[in-house]
C-alpha cells in the first residue's frame, strides 16, 4: 500500500520466507552452509532448530533453491501434523513415485528403487521436514527407519528436520535415542543481536529499493530491537505497520510515538515494558507475543 510513497519496488517486510530477501547474518550463513554440506557429504540426519520466527523456513527455502539448481531430487514436507500413511503418501507425491501412493509397502519399494538408482548415478536424494517438532512419535520412527537406508558410500536419503526448540527436547526422549544417535549435524538459529537487527532492516529496505535507509532513525531502530527481541518475524510486522502508519500521516520518517501506537495495536509485549502497557500486567514475561489487527 505504501510502496509507491516510499519508492519501493517490492514490499520490504512481507512475512513470507522469500530467499530473495535473505539477510546473511553469520548464523544464517553458517546454518545454510551446514545444510548444503550435510546434503553434499551424505551425512544422513541434520537438525535445524530455532525459536519461532528466527528464519528456519527461510533457510529451507534457500536450500530448496540450491537443490533445484543442482537437480537434486527432494521431498519437502511442510505439514507435519500427519499420520504415517499420509507421510508416505506425501513423499510419494513429491518424489513422483510411480506406485499406489496410498500403500506404504508400494511406496517403500518404489522409494528404495529410486534411492538405489540415484545412488548408482552418484546422486543423492533429500527429505526435508519443516515444523518437525509437531511430528507424532510413530512418524518419527518411520523417519528413523528411512535414515537406515545406506550403501557402502553413505546414506541414500539425506533427512533434514527443522523445528522449534521442542524438537530438540523431543529428540532427547529415551524412545528416540536411536534417532538422536544418528543426527550428525545440528544447527540452531538465535534471535538477532541489536547490530544484526539494524543490518537486517537496512538489508530488507535495500532489497526493496531504498539504498540509504532514512525511514527508521537510530532511536526507533534500537526500540524495534528491544520490542521484537530480535525475532525476524516480529521485526517485519513492526516495520510493516510503522511504514503504514508513516504513510497514513504522509511522513517519510517513522518516530517513537508511531512505534508506541503500532505496538499497542499489535498488543505486543516485551521485557521492561512500562506496566500500563502490559495486558497481563505481570513481570512473568517469557516470549514476545503479538496479535494481528484482525484478532
Ligand atoms: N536471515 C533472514 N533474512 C531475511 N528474512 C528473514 C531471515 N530470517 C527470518 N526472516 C524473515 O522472518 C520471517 C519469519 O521467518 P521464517 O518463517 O523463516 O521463520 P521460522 O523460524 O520458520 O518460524 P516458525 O518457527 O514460526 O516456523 C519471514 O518473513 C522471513 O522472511
Ligand atoms: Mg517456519
Amino acid at each position: 500500500m505504501y510502496n509507491a510513497f516510499f519508492g519501493f519496488s517490492d514490499s520490504p517486510f512481507s512475512l513470507s520466507p522469500d530467499p530473495h530477501f535473505l539477510y546473511r547474518s553469520a548464523q544464517h550463513e553458517e546454518a545454510l552452509a551446514n545444510l548444503i554440506y550435510g546434503v553434499q557429504s551424505r551425512k544422513g540426519f541434520i537438525v535445524l532448530s530455532g525459536e519461532v520466527g528466527t528464519g528456519k523456513t527461510t533457510m529451507l527455502e534457500c536450500l530448496r533453491d540450491f537443490l533445484e539448481s543442482q537437480f537434486i531430487e527432494f521431498a519437502f514436507l511442510f505439514n507435519s501434523r500427519i499420520t504415517p500413511d499420509q507421510f508416505f503418501e506425501m513423499i510419494a507425491y513429491d518424489l513422483d513415485l510411480r506406485c499406489n501412493r496410498t500403500s506404504k509397502t508400494e511406496v517403500l519399494f518404489a522409494l528404495n528403487h529410486l534411492l538405489i538408482q540415484q545412488a548408482n548415478e552418484g546422486r543423492t536424494t533429500v527429505l526435508i521436514v519443516d515444523e518437525a517438532h509437531n511430528l507424532e512419535w510413530d512418524v518419527l520412527e518411520e523417519i528413523r527407519l528411512l535414515g537406515n537406508l545406506e550403501n557402502r558410500h553413505g546414506k541414500l536419503l539425506q533427512i533434514i528436520m527443522a523445528g522449534q526448540p521442542e524438537l530438540d527436547r523431543k529428540l532427547d526422549a529415551p524412545n528416540l535415542r536411536q534417532l538422536k544417535q544418528r543426527i550428525v549435524l545440528r544447527c540452531s538459529l538465535q534471535p538477532f543481536r541489536e547490530g544484526e537487527t539494524i543490518e537486517y532492516i537496512a538489508s530488507r529496505l535495500a532489497k526493496a529499493g531504498m539504498r540509504d535507509q532514512t525511514a527508521f532513525p537510530a532511536p526507533v531502530l534500537r526500540e524495534i530491537h528491544v520490542r521484537s527481541q530480535g525475532l525476524a518475524r516480529i521485526i517485519n510486522a513492526i516495520c510493516d505497520n510503522l511504514l503504514l502508519t508513516a504513510f497514513a500521516l504522509e511522513s517519510k520518517v517513522t518516530t517513537l510515538e508511531m512505534l508506541d501506537e503500532v505496538c499497542d495495536d499489535m498488543r505486543l509485549e516485551w521485557p521492561g515494558q512500562p506496566r500500563h502497557r502490559s495486558p497481563s500486567g505481570g513481570d512473568s514475561y517469557q516470549q514476545p507475543t503479538y496479535y494481528t489487527r484482525g484478532d
